[in-house]
């Protein structure tokens, strides 16, 4: 038997309900914020991630699933969709349409990490990007419609948790004073942290080796290198969150490991999850238009892990599938069946939704999986009922059984309380 691949999983018929409830939450909610929907492709050029994400993150440089195709194209599953919706906003001039476009998306995604608990190599993603706007309104706005979200959907047990990594020129600044703070160290740091030592210091702070952690933790905190207007916009931030009282949390650790971030950066955990407790993650890159081609466009966004949602509500929250088929039809002998299909078609165009049995059983099963399955009516149709145009229609909460005039069923039902 072929298995899936370790990592990835089937979604099966008893939680796709769940997705769709997420889904369809999802469009509603972006539509009052005035966000529209942009689907990207499943693949891209590999440049795309090196260039946008950047060479040295975990994502680049040891997670994505990349191959050169027939044509000698390289290629690679996203592994994230900021780079995607930048490389669209740029190749569809979506930036001269309105001086802000506000964007959204959802989509499966791809890395090689190691799985657990609500990390996977295969999962997706629902998140949010808006372009053209420097000013702290955008940042809250993408920062408010996460939490908004969440808490709307029922997710309790939030913690919002804020930093800013500054401009470009506080980045410099900083990744100076991170090279000369860990240059004594340099022959104690593993060969990965070497070379990111050279290329890009601030990626040292992804690391996850404990000897690593222990000397991190004298570094110093890119917060002392904001400059002026990176300190005023990050107070403009907190100052609307206060306003929109949603609570938060400093995290002067927190600088996210993808390249392209700039000034503010955010992650929403919650404590119903276990290690990977990470909701969603984000923040603002002003500079990633520019690097990936286009125009000066300062943009902020946020992606969420779909999954992880998911396990989160479980905790959390009760809900219940009301996604049950309303209407079983069951013919009681072999000449009244496709005169079931005929009714069940005539019942669907009405509104119901509407099953018949494919197996040519008997009542008893059929009347015993009706109830299994929550049916609200059940419709008997045997000689005598074809003889006399009837049906006989059973309530399967109060077992009363009626019989009911053919050309009269569709304003029975409608009268019932479905
Ligand atoms: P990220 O932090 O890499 O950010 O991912 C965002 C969220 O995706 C995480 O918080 C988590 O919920 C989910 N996630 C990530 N990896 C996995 C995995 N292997 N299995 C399950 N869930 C996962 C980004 O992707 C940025 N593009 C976010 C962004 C948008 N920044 C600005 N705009």
């Amino acid at each position: 038997m072929i298995r899936s691949v370790k990592g990835t999983h089937d979604i099966l018929p008893d939680q796709t309900w769940r997705w769709r409830k997420i889904e369809s939450s999802l469009h509603n909610f972006m539509q009052k914020y005035g966000y529209q929907e942009l689907r990207t492709p499943a693949f891209e050029k590999t440049e795309l991630f090196v260039r946008g994400v950047g060479e040295d993150t975990d994502i680049v440089s040891k997670e994505m699933y990349s191959w050169t195709d027939q044509g000698g194209e390289n290629l690679t599953l996203k592994p994230e969709l900021t780079a995607p919706v930048v490389r669209s906003f740029i190749q569809n001039n979506l930036g001269t349409q309105s001086p802000v476009n506000r964007l959204y998306y959802m989509d499966a995604l791809f890395r090689r990490e190691r799985p657990q608990k609500g990390r996977t190599r295969q999962f997706h993603q629902f998140g949010a990007e808006v372009f053209g706007s420097e000013h702290p309104e955008a940042d809250a706005e993408i920062i408010a419609i996460s939490y908004n979200f969440f808490k709307n959907i029922g997710l309790n047990k939030l913690n919002l948790k804020l930093n800013s990594i500054g401009s470009e020129e506080c980045l410099n600044n900083y990744r100076n004073e991170l090279r000369n703070y860990l240059k004594p160290f340099l022959n104690e740091l593993t060969d990965t942290s070497k070379k990111r030592f050279k290329n890009n210091p601030l990626r040292i702070l992804d690391t996850k080796i404990e000897q690593e952690i222990e000397l991190l933790k004298d570094a110093p905190e890119i917060g002392e290198f904001l400059t002026n207007e990176d300190t005023i916009h990050f107070e403009e931030v907190k100052s609307i969150l206060n306003a929109l009282e949603i609570p938060f949390s400093i995290d002067p650790q927190m600088v996210r490991g993808l390249d392209y971030y700039t000034r503010t950066t955010y992650e929403i955990t919650s404590t119903a999850l276990g290690a990977q407790d990470a909701l969603c993650g984000g923040g603002r890159y002003d500079k990633l238009v520019e690097t990936l081609g286009g125009k000066p466009t300062p943009a902020v966004g946020f992606a969420a892990g779909i999954e992880r949602l998911l396990l989160a509500l479980e905790s959390s929250v009760i809900e219940s599938n009301n996604e049950v088929v309303q209407v079983n039809i069951i013919g009681l002998t072999d000449i009244v069946r496709s005169h079931c299909q005929v009714l069940a078609q005539e019942l669907r165009n009405n509104g119901y939704s509407v099953s018949t049995d494919l197996l040519r059983r008997s009542l008893k099963p059929l009347m015993r999986e009706a109830n299994r399955n929550n049916a609200i009516l059940t419709i008997l149709i045997g000689e005598d009922e074809l003889k006399n145009n009837t049906a006989q229609v059973k309530n399967m909460k109060t077992g009363e059984q009626t019989a009911i005039m053919k050309n009269k069923l569709i304003d029975f039902l409608a009268g019932l309380d479905f």
